[in-house]
């Protein structure tokens, strides 16, 4: 096969990559940061019902709940979660990237119920 022929193909594979990477917050990418750290507490639907949950005092936050979210903007759920929530057991998760914050509250946002 000769290599020229294909270039504008190769080009627009490439562009394809890169839209798709700009894309903005990645709700399937936040699922995966969530169940490796936050479902133990939070639980499998976000609704603050998670294995570990029943022994903590406060409850883990329900993200499911439309009042939370009236209550709170993306920010500061973002900071909350680098930062933790001092007096309750929720803690600091400041290894986690912009990006990796970003598409945990696009996840989180997408349990609210309608
Ligand atoms: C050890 C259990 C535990 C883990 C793990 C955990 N949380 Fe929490 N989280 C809690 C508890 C308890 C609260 C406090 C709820 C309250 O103040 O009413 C909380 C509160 C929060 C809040 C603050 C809500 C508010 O009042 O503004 C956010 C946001 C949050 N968690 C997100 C996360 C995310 C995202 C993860 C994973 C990266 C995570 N949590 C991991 C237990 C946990």
């Amino acid at each position: 096969m000769r290599f020229w022929p294909m270039l504008p193909v190769l080009l627009l594979l490439s562009s394809v990559a890169v839209a798709q990477n700009a894309h903005g917050p990645d709700v399937a990418a936040g699922e995966k940061v969530y169940l490796a750290n936050c479902m133990a507490c939070h639980g499998m639907a976000a609704d603050g019902n998670g294995p570990a949950a029943v022994s903590l005092n406060p409850r883990p936050t329900d993200f499911t709940t439309p009042a939370f979210w009236a209550s709170r903007t993306a920010g500061q759920v973002k900071d909350t979660i680098k930062t933790g929530k001092p007096g309750t057991p929720m803690m600091p998760f400041a290894q986690l990237t912009d990006a990796d914050l970003s598409n945990l509250v696009a996840y989180l946002v997408s349990k609210k119920k309608k």
